[in-house]
């Protein structure tokens, strides 16, 4: 069959970046994020319930993918730093994209979406070099590609060696963003 990718046209759609915490409109938009997570992670997937919602949710930054002008949500992605003796980085985590709207660059759009947030952020806070960004991607497995060749894919390579997390494995990725670009 042929590959209709470079065919497909996206619906319209918005991303929106979740208010900070105690802004007004934040709960609302984080329980959408959340709700879509739950369709991909917990439905589709089969990760427990229990380990969805963590104990960065409430400090982190999130993004809503959502289709125009309906507003349905269809995806997410969040950050938050990490201060670490090597030096601070931002944590990559919670990227979904409903089923039925994958492979239109969606997944990748978040991505770049939080890349210049943290590059804005890193220079806000008087870096001037690199931001590295952080993530633990799903590694293939017997009913999953998994996501390593998605993240590569922007920038993301590599470090160490298949590790467990939440029942299943996973693989460090590390993407260091240039601030001069
Ligand atoms: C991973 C995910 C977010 C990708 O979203 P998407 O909107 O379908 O991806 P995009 O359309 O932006 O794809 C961008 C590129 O990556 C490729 N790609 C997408 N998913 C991929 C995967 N799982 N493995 C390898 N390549 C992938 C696309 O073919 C495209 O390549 P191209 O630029 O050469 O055409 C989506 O498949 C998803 O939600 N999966 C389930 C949840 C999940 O695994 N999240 C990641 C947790 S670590």
């Amino acid at each position: 069959m042929e590959d209709d990718a470079a065919l497909r046209v996206p619906p319209t759609h918005e991303i929106i970046i979740v208010p900070p915490p105690e802004h007004h409109g934040r709960h609302a938009l984080l329980q959408q994020c959340i709700q879509v997570r739950i369709d991909v992670f917990v439905t589709e997937q089969r990760f427990p319930l229990e380990v969805e919602v963590d104990e960065h949710d409430p400090e982190a930054t999130h993004w809503l993918l959502r289709l125009t002008p309906s507003n349905k949500p269809i995806g997410t992605i969040r950050a938050h730093k990490v201060e670490h003796t090597s030096g601070a980085y931002y944590k990559l985590a919670r990227l979904v994209v409903l089923k039925e709207y994958r492979h239109y660059k969606f997944g990748r759009n978040l991505v770049l979406a939080l890349h210049n947030w943290a590059k804005d952020n890193a220079r806000n806070s008087g870096v001037i070099d690199f931001v590295k960004i952080v993530c633990h991607s799903q590694a293939a497995r017997a009913d999953s590609a998994g996501a390593v060749a998605f993240y590569r894919k922007l920038g993301y390579e590599e470090e160490g060696n298949l590790f467990e997390e939440d029942g299943e494995p996973h693989q460090k990725m590390v993407a260091r963003l240039s601030l001069s670009e």
